[in-house]
């Protein structure tokens, strides 16, 4: 259905430029800065609300997954993105579809992945098959789940799609919080108080660049974490930005990843230096 309306627009308008943005849903501002970013580089703009099973690893994750649909389409006609894609599950895979298993050349198993083992795999398959429905010009991500972005581009690759890839920045809680829909499972108080994962980063930041070590930086920015009640780092590691590999020494483009557990929520973050 989809797919036939968007032939049909690109049929009589050629140069129609399509910007695609896939949410899981519980929509929040910093989705809306990917939406918003679309609305203003493309003449289409088609968000999707999906929660994908196959990307989750623990079913009652995926079970309490909130799904505030009226809410969420209230968020998109205020941002007046042009198209909603709401597929049910047979849509995204149908009866006779096989999971694929993409070569990503070991980024789906670095950081995040060895947390959650065939997280990325998943998303790469629902990303795959949004893909081949809307074959957008352009399709928008949030820095925020970094790894996410390295490895979509590595799946872009693969495929030899045409499509581009816009990373959006991190929409922050003016304290700093990274936003997510996770943090409303946070305590009004704890909310307040998770602004220490950004300030641990840009700490670091500012360490590295008056000359701390690498190793260093982390150190401090872990026990810094650490020390905060109830808290405590999953992992924090600084990666090259393209291959996610570990660095120890200053080369092209680092990125700082961070996982801390605080509430008994996985709260994730990053800041590039
Ligand atoms: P979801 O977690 O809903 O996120 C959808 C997009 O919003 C992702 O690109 C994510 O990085 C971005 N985003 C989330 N919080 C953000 C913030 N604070 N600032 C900027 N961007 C933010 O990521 C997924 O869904 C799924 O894995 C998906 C790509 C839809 C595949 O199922």
């Amino acid at each position: 259905m989809l797919k036939q309306h968007l032939n049909a627009l690109r049929k009589a308008n050629p140069n129609v430029t399509i910007g695609f943005v896939p949410t899981m849903g519980a929509l929040h501002e910093g989705h809306g800065s990917l939406i918003e970013c679309s609305i203003k580089e493309q003449n289409i703009t088609i968000c999707s609300i999906f929660v994908n099973p196959t990307q989750f690893g623990d079913i009652a994750d995926l079970a309490n997954y909130p799904k505030p649909i009226a809410q969420d389409i209230a968020l998109l006609i205020g941002l007046s993105c042009d198209i909603l894609f709401l597929p049910d599950y047979e849509q995204v895979y149908p009866p006779d579809y096989l999971q694929i298993e993409f070569n990503l050349s070991g980024l789906d198993h670095k950081i995040e992945g060895a947390s959650r083992p065939g997280h990325f795999q998943g998303v790469c398959n629902v990303l795959s098959r949004f893909f081949e429905i809307i074959e957008p010009n352009v399709s928008y991500f949030g820095q925020k789940d970094f790894q996410q972005t390295v490895v979509v581009k590595k799946l872009i690759e693969l495929q030899r799609r045409t499509m581009g890839v816009k990373v959006v920045p991190i929409k922050r809680e003016p304290n700093g919080l990274a936003m997510s829909s996770r943090n409303i499972r946070l305590s009004t108080q704890g909310r307040k108080n998770a602004a220490f994962i950004f300030t641990a980063l840009t700490t670091a930041k500012d360490d590295f660049y008056a000359g701390m070590n690498l190793e260093s930086v982390l150190a401090k920015a872990q026990q810094f974490i650490n020390a905060q009640k109830g808290a405590s780092v999953e992992y924090i590691v600084a990666v090259d930005t393209k291959t996610l590999s570990k660095v120890t020494k200053a080369t092209n483009e680092i990125v700082i990843l961070t996982v801390v557990i605080y509430e008994d929520i996985r709260l994730l973050d990053n800041i590039i230096l």
